[in-house]
């Protein structure tokens, strides 16, 4: 019987070798593994075999069930894996992989990049954690100065905060070199804002500095003016508004035709033909004094513009929140 057990063992394989479809594996498993199979049968001459054999042939047989056993497993997923690939239809159109692409904020401020550089501007960085005097301190917004109730703050302690703006990288960037300056500084800042259409309590700002000896007003103007027709078209035009902030003087707003009415007046620019873009001005001089430059010998205009507001007007879009709400379904359409 210890003959037959191994002999089992070989005939199995080299059948298992000549098995070709499901079937035929079927037919195998039965034969072997089956109720009426050849194990079952051994199993059963088991109780003829004398009692001083039967512990180790018992064990024997056992050894074989395992070995089938495992044997058959390892062919079934063979066949049946074999039964999956024969089910693809090769006539079918192929399926696109999926290709990714830039967020539609990203897009706008690559286009704003794109823009400031060709006019030799630089891309500055700095941190979203910012201390109260990079945010407002250097920036002429002494502590318990009104012009800070503007901005919501976000504190973590005392003197470190989220960046309520991107000016602060106008002083770190002052700091470390010296004029002429041409800065751009895009990044996301905070304020503690309830998110509704039109507030996030985060958003992005590209800030502009622009310090040498004999910068103006016009220069500013200019700028903002080719800004505007590059981001929107030629027959867009700009206002500029008398304002205040503490870091420039004198301070101005700015308006754009509305960009869906190009100025005829519509329910988005509440039937005046202008929306609002962004802050401006000449770079006060305490500002150049708290970085260390010479106020009698340089001059500058600065600038901080909302990216998502701008994105919102170029793409048509009424609400903030889908910008940061990753559905796709929104997403794909930029
Ligand atoms: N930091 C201002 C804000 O977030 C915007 C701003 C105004 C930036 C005037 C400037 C500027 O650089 O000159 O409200």
């Amino acid at each position: 019987m210890e003959k037959n057990i191994e002999q089992i063992k070989q005939e199995f394989l080299s059948e298992l070798q000549e098995v070709k479809n499901q079937q035929e594996f079927e037919a195998l498993r039965v034969k072997y593994l089956g109720r009426k199979g050849i194990l079952q049968d051994l199993f059963k001459r088991l109780g003829a075999a004398s009692p001083e054999e039967r512990p180790r042939l018992g064990k024997q047989i056992n050894e074989l069930k395992v070995f089938l056993t495992e044997k058959v497993n390892e062919a079934k997923a063979r066949f049946s894996a074999r039964k999956k690939t024969a089910r693809i239809d090769l006539t079918l159109p192929g399926r696109k992989p999926p290709v990714g692409r830039k967020h539609p904020l990203t897009q706008t401020l690559d286009d704003m990049k794109r823009f400031f550089l060709s006019l030799g501007f630089t891309v500055a960085d700095g941190p979203e954690v910012e201390t109260d005097y990079y945010n407002f301190e250097a920036l002429n917004i002494p502590k318990n100065h009104p012009a800070r109730d503007m901005q919501d703050t976000l504190y973590i302690t005392e003197e470190i905060l989220l960046r309520t703006h991107t000016s602060p990288v106008q002083i770190r960037t002052m700091q470390a070199q010296q004029p002429p300056v041409r800065i751009i500084a895009p990044g996301r800042v905070y304020r503690r804002d309830t998110p509704d259409a039109s507030h996030s309590p985060f958003f992005h700002q590209v800030e502009g500095l622009c310090v040498d000896k004999g910068i103006s007003f016009g220069d500013l103007k200019a700028v903002i003016e080719e800004f505007a027709k590059y981001m929107f078209g030629a027959d867009i035009h700009v206002r500029f508004r008398p304002s205040f902030f503490p870091f420039t003087e004198p301070s101005l707003e700015y308006d754009f035709n509305c960009v869906f009415c190009r100025g005829k007046g519509c329910k988005v620019c509440k039937y005046t033909g202008w929306v609002e873009i962004s802050g401006a001005g000449m770079v006060d001089p305490n500002v150049f004094t708290a970085v260390g430059y010479d106020p009698e010998v340089y001059t500058g205009y600065a600038f901080g513009m909302g990216v998502d507001r701008i994105a919102m007007l170029r793409y048509g879009i009424d609400d903030i929140r889908l910008f940061f709400e990753n559905d796709l379904r929104f997403l794909s359409q930029f």
